[in-house]
């Protein structure tokens, strides 16, 4: 019985069922959903069959009523009354009767956070990314799914193509290992509660504790760097000296136009010219080196 939508159920059957019922009901309602909607005329319903959904074991299965409610009215007069939860394609319902259908099991693991994230405010229901009666879910592709998620989100893609980029188009980064499409406790949709903790979690070698911090690194990667792409090399959101001068444009000494004159030491040195505060200041992550106060070494 476990795997029964208990809540759709009895709110559409009433309380008139005792629990111990509730089997027999389904199977004879199934029994009479696939009266009319037999395989040859509907081949959703065939392949429904080689879904997870439709080989659960016992009572777990999950039969049309547990998706698409009990239905009564619609069995009286099909061609004019809807199921009580329809998918579409004549006459969707509407997104939050969709998804509670598919809620009263999926509660639980990653959709926990549905409820309140961007997609479920957004109108997205559970069926706009899954398909319920294919054998093979796009969503669980990863590839189908980066697919399916550009094609609501253009700039991303438009990102992800850029010179530096993540290695998404490259297979060795995808969008679910960063967000969870069905929300997520921080910011952005990410599986960790911060920008930095997701940058961390692949990028260990980034976190400290470092005997010279450097503040923004501790606070916030994003200040620096783009999450998906950027026209400047290693997803940086600025290039050169003018990403540290967004803080350091009064560095006790003066870097621009990087020249050398008020550089400690003083000597013209050309690297200035291309690479910039990096060239002395190379670790800019933090330093766990004795003398690394300037974030020299
Ligand atoms: C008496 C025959 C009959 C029975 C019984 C029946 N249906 Fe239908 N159903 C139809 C017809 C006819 C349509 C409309 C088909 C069309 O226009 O493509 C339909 C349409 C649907 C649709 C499509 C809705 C949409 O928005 O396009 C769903 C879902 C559905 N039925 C589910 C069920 C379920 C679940 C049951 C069992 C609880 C069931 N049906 C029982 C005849 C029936
Ligand atoms: C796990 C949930 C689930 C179960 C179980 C389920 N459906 Fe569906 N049904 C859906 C969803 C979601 C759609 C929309 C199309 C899709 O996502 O694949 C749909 C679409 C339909 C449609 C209309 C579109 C089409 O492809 O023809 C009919 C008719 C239908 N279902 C009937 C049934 C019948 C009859 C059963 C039982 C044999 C059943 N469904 C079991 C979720 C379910
Ligand atoms: C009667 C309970 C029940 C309902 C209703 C239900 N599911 Fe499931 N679903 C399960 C169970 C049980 C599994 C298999 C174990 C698991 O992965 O949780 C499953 C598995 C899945 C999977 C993973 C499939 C795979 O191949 O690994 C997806 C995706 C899914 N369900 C989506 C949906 C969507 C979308 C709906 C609503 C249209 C829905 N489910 C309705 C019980 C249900
Ligand atoms: C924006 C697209 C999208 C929407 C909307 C969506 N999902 Fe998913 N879902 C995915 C993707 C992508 C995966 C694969 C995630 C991964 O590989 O980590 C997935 C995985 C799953 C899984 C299997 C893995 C797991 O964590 O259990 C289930 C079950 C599932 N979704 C159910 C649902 C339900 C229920 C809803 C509606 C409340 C829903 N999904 C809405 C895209 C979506
Ligand atoms: C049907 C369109 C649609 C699809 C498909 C879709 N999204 Fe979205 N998504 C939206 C809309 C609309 C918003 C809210 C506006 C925005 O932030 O762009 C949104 C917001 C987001 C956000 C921001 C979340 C937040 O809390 O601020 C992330 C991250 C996201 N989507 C990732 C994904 C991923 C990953 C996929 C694929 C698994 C996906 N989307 C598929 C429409 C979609
Ligand atoms: C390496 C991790 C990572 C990957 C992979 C990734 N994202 Fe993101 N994404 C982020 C981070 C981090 C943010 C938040 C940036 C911020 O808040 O400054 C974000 C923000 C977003 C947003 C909301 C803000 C915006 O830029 O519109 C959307 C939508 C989004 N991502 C979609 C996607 C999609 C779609 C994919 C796959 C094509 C994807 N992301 C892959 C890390 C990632
Ligand atoms: C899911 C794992 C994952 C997460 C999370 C992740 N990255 Fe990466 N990152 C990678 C991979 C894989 C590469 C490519 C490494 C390679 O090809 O050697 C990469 C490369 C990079 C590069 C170098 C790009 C270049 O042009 O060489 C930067 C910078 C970077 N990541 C920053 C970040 C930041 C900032 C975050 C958090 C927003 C983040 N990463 C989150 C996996 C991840
Ligand atoms: C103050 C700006 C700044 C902040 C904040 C910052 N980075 Fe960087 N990051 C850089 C610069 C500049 C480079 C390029 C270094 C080079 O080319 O030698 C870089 C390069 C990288 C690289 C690729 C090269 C390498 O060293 O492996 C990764 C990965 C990376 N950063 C991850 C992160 C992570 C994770 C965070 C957050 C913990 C972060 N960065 C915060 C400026 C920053
Ligand atoms: C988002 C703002 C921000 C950016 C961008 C930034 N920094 Fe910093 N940086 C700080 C802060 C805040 C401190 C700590 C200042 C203090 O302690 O007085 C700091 C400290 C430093 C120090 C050590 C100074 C000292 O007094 O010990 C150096 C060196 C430094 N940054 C270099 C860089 C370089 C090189 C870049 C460009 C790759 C950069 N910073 C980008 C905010 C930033
Ligand atoms: C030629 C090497 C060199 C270059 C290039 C360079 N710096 Fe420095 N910087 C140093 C040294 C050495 C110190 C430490 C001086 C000291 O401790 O007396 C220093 C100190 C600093 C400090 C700490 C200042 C303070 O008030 O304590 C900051 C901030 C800083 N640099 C930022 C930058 C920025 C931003 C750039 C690029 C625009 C840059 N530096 C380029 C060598 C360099």
């Amino acid at each position: 019985m476990a795997g029964f939508n208990h809540k759709l159920v009895v709110v559409l059957c009433g309380a008139l069922l005792a629990v111990t019922g509730l089997a027999a009901m389904a199977e004879t309602r199934q029994a009479q959903c696939i009266d009319c909607h037999v395989e040859s005329v509907d081949p959703s319903i065939k392949r429904l069959a080689r879904t997870v959904h439709g080989n659960l074991p016992g009572d777990d299965n999950a039969s049309c009523i547990s998706c698409h409610g009990a239905s009564e009215a619609h069995m009286q007069e099909p061609v004019k009354i809807s199921p009580d939860v329809s998918f579409g394609p004549n006459w969707p319902s509407g997104p939050e009767l969709r998804s509670a259908s598919c809620l009263g099991c999926h509660e639980e693991r990653s959709q926990v956070l549905w409820t309140g994230s961007a997609h479920q405010q957004e109108n997205l229901a559970c069926d706009t990314c899954h398909s319920a009666h294919e054998p093979k879910d796009l969503a669980l592709d990863t590839r189908e799914a980066e697919q399916l998620c550009l094609s609501c989100h253009p700039r991303v893609r438009a990102e992800m193509n850029l010179p530096s980029r993540h290695p998404i188009s490259e297979g060795k980064t995808a969008c679910s290992d960063c967000h969870n499409p069905h929300g997520g406790l921080g910011e952005s949709g990410l599986h960790q509660l911060t920008v930095n903790d997701n940058c961390l979690s692949c990028h260990q070698e980034k976190r400290g504790p470092f005997l010279w911090e450097h503040p923004p690194a501790t606070e916030d990667c994003a200040l620096c760097h783009r999450p998906h792409g950027s026209v400047h090399d290693r997803l940086l959101t600025a290039r050169g000296p003018a990403l540290c001068q967004q803080c350091h444009a009064a560095a006790f000494h003066p870097s621009l136009p990087y020249g050398s004159e008020g550089l400690p030491g003083g000597a013209p040195n050309q690297n200035l010219l291309g690479k910039n505060c990096l060239n002395c200041h190379s670790q800019v992550h933090g330093s766990n080196h004795p003398s690394g106060a300037r974030l020299t070494r």
